[in-house]
């Protein structure tokens, strides 16, 4: 069953090339982003208004991806709300409103609930969904299936990266049918969003480094996870599946936010994961990662591999693949597992089942 992995955890880490590709390899036609055997009208997707993406944990970590892609270029209001909060917030929605409802599962308790709250108030619903026939997939209005096959660890790995696949597929078209994207540009999105498969094998090669990178964290009790704009929105999904699995307290960051606060924790030796791989924002995130190297942070650097970067910045620098800045997810995502699992790993634990958590979410 684990293919001759020690764990489910990297059996699916290593799955992810594999099933990305078959998340969007059938919903190419002619190199275009193709809904329609979802039945997803165009007309639809052209006359929202505004998206409400809900979900929980790590599905909730893939829709601020999604958020921090859709809304600068669709120029369309994209709120990201968590499942359990959202049921309760009186949501202004209507049939202007797209809800994306985000489940591995498909059958997490809140998100089902948000879910057919959505629909009351008139919202058309299009999920993303990696069990086939689960409840939030049967009650949506679409669904689009991420090939991912079964996830057995209960920490997500390859349901989050196909989720995000499958949401920048739906951006894709969006783009195309609203007259954002040009066909050729569109063609041109697939096929780099197809290229990062090959970018995660290549930081998946990487693991022996990546493990011996987590020696130097892995004995302290709090781990610093720091990122502007997406690398914000990865900060958060690292933060968590190193939490969830290694028991070591984690936080993330939006790296400009720290001297608000959070920079009275950072002392000598205090792991800072620090991710710069989005360039428009790169000067500011690298002046924060001085903030807090003056500290005394132990810095572990996540960059692509054409970035300079000054000596002395960081402690270590991990380089994953020359990427334009939108698709860095993927390699990204790739390390941040990876520094999970081995922390966990060292540590002893039980990477597939850590303590107090189920892998669906059915009660309250
Ligand atoms: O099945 P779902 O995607 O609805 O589950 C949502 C969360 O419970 C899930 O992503 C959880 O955060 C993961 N265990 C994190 O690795």
């Amino acid at each position: 069953m684990k293919n001759g992995f020690p764990h489910f955890m990297m059996k699916e880490i290593h799955e992810q090339p594999e099933v990305l590709k078959k998340t969007i390899l059938p919903r190419l036609t002619k190199g275009l982003p193709d809904l329609s055997d979802e039945n997803i009208p165009d007309e639809l997707l052209k006359r929202i208004t505004n998206i409400r993406v809900i979900a929980c944990g790590t599905a909730m970590h893939a829709g601020m991806v999604a958020r921090a892609l859709i809304e600068p270029r669709l120029r369309i209001p994209v709120t990201v709300s968590i499942a359990s909060e959202f049921r309760y917030e009186e949501p202004l929605i209507d049939d202007s409103t797209l809800t994306i409802v985000i489940s591995q599962s498909g059958e997490t308790i809140d998100t089902l609930a948000a879910l057919r709250l959505a629909r009351e108030c008139g919202s058309t619903v299009i999920s993303v969904v990696n069990v086939k026939g689960s409840t939030i997939a049967r009650e949506s209005d679409y669904v689009i299936y991420t090939h991912g096959g079964p996830e057995i660890a209960v920490a997500s790995t390859k349901a989050y990266t196909v989720q995000i696949a499958a949401l920048y597929l739906l951006f894709c078209r969006m783009a195309l049918v609203r007259g954002v994207y040009t066909e050729e540009h569109a063609e041109q999105f697939m096929s780099d969003l197809l290229n990062c498969a090959s970018a995660m094998e290549t930081m998946i090669r990487d693991e022996n480094t990546i493990n011996e990178i987590v020696t130097h964290i892995v004995n302290y009790p709090d781990v610093f996870f720091i990122g502007r704009g997406m690398d914000y929105a990865f900060s958060l999904e690292g933060a968590l599946k190193l939490k969830e699995i290694s028991y070591i307290h984690a936080e993330a960051y939006a790296a400009g936010e720290l001297k608000h606060g959070t920079i009275a924790l950072i002392t000598d030796h205090v792991p800072v994961i620090a991710i710069a791989t989005q360039k428009h924002i790169f000067a500011k995130t690298i002046s924060n990662i001085r903030e807090v190297k003056a500290r005394g942070a132990y810095v572990v650097l996540l960059v692509t591999e054409d970035t300079a970067v000054d000596e002395g910045i960081a402690d270590v620098i991990i380089r994953i693949p020359k990427e334009d800045d939108k698709f860095t997810v993927f390699p990204i995502a790739v390390v941040l597992q990876l520094i999970a699992y081995y922390a966990s790993v060292q540590k002893g634990l039980d990477v597939d089942q850590p303590r107090n958590l189920a892998k669906s979410v059915t009660v309250e």
